[in-house]
């Protein structure tokens, strides 16, 4: 007799991760792979971080603490908000699927973008909740009055990415505040800023001080981008304190483990070295945008740590031909459009050759 899996589970896709070095490496035969794939930090992490972890190791035979004090203090003090406010977890990943479980049942919806980072419909549908895709507008941007329109009376979350996965674009910061009073107030706002950290546009603004006051907003945060932190699983968001009780009903104990925890109390303190990686996306993002619109390829103005770029109908195989030559790359929705993660420089270099070899 079969195993009664849940009846809906067919409307759950399985995240699907870009591909891995090592499967692209024997597959192809090659022995050097650049990953473009994923948005991670082409750089390592900070040394001082490495060294914050190899001090932690000797400790790994104890339960970390629960509450993660540290880090929730440091967070506190960095971001100038209350402590009671924050809420950490095994990654943005983890709190969004939390919350997709605590907040949807049958008969409630989620509002969210498309295309937009897949997580929000697997939250949704893994909550028994009705999702409510709404098309980006023309430029690929969130088209927040069309959002507004499909929350229902039954919407219990709406999710915004900003800047947005995959399409690489923001929404301006008064029009995101206005959006969020447009809603009601039992309709809690998700404003995932995975890609915050690398945005320089002078209208972009993160939503941390409406979060930091306001009980229907929330905002999460990630140690895997700019912090390159990706394998270690470490995020954050900041909302309401009920909420965050709500949502620890469901959450695993000790989602930090010890080790992420460490590295992300060093990793704060090193806000110079940040910026330097901000500004060396930046210029990645600019070299990347320029050499493939000049190439004729269409791209989305970037703020984030990735380009969106249109190939048409030669995008699967040009995903094939740069994979041969050891650079992989995503293929996004819809049909015809590729993620390309800004790589090192000469990564992005070596990319573009061999992108010009293939075109
Ligand atoms: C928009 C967005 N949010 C959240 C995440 C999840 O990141 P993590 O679980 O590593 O914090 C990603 C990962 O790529 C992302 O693109």
């Amino acid at each position: 007799m079969p195993l009664r899996f849940r009846p809906d589970l067919d409307r759950i896709e399985a995240y699907r991760p870009g591909r891995a070095i090592g499967e692209v490496a024997a597959s192809y035969g090659l022995d050097r792979v650049i990953k473009l794939a994923s948005n991670e930090s082409p750089e390592p992490p900070f040394p001082e971080v490495t060294a914050a972890i190899a001090r932690a190791v000797s400790g790994l035979n104890r339960y970390p603490d629960n509450a993660r004090p540290e880090l929730v203090q440091a967070l506190a003090r960095f971001h100038g908000v209350p402590a009671e406010r924050i809420w950490t977890g095994s990654a943005s990943n983890e709190l969004m699927l939390i919350t997709g479980l605590t907040m949807t049942a049958p008969g409630t919806s989620a509002v969210f973008a498309w295309p937009s980072f897949s997580l929000y419909e697997i939250a949704t549908r893994a909550g028994f909740g009705k999702d409510l895709p709404v098309p980006l507008d023309a430029d690929h941007r969130h088209d927040l009055a069309a959002m507004r329109a499909a929350v229902r009376p039954d919407t219990t979350i709406v999710y915004v990415c900003n800047p947005n996965n995959p399409t690489s674009t923001h929404v301006a910061g008064d029009e995101l505040e206005q959006f969020i009073d447009s809603l009601p107030k039992d309709v809690l706002v998700v404003v995932d800023e995975a890609y915050a950290d690398f945005a320089t546009a002078s209208d972009f603004r993160s939503m941390l001080p409406l979060a930091a006051t306001r009980d229907n907003v929330m905002v999460t945060r990630t140690f895997s981008k700019v912090y390159a932190l990706a394998g270690l699983r470490v995020g954050y968001a900041v909302t309401a304190p009920e909420s965050i009780a709500a949502f620890r009903r469901i959450q695993l104990p000790f989602s930090v483990n010890a080790l992420g925890e460490a590295a992300a109390i060093e990793a704060l303190r090193h806000q110079d070295r940040v910026r330097q990686r901000v500004a060396s996306n930046a210029a990645g993002i600019a070299r990347l945008t320029t050499a493939l619109r000049a190439a004729g390829v269409a791209v989305a103005d970037s703020q984030a740590n990735f380009v969106y770029a249109g190939f048409g109908v030669r995008a699967a195989e040009l995903t094939e031909g740069l994979l041969r030559v050891g650079y992989i790359v995503r293929p996004v929705p819809p049909q015809g459009w590729l993620r390309i993660t800004a790589g090192t420089e000469e990564e992005i270099e070596g990319f573009l050759e061999a992108l010009r070899g293939l075109l």
